[in-house]
């Protein structure tokens, strides 16, 4: 199933295919997404999800406490609901 992603301020939207990543959905789709290794190492795509939930099938490198904050490898991320992400802080 696929689903929406909303990157916010900027109010941009792709649309992410069941077993791709979200990074790998933007820049399939032109969206210019921050990212380097693809690999989960270098901390490029890093993001905030502020809605939505998303699953790895190798999980990433993140506390607990980030986590809950919402941060996301967006080159690791499947999407498991519609998102709205960000790259700012709040
Ligand atoms: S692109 Fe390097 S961690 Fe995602």
């Amino acid at each position: 199933m696929s689903h929406k992603v909303t990157l916010w301020p900027q109010n941009i939207e792709f649309i992410v295919a069941n077993g791709q990543t979200v990074l790998d959905a933007a820049l399939n789709q032109d969206v210019a997404f921050p990212h380097r290794c693809k690999v989960g190492a270098c901390a490029s795509c890093l993001c905030r999800i502020t809605r939505g939930q998303v699953s790895y099938d190798l999980e990433p490198m993140l506390t607990e406490n980030e986590k809950q904050q919402g941060w996301m490898f967006s080159c690791l991320a499947h999407t498991e609901s519609d998102l709205v992400i960000t790259f700012g802080e709040e």
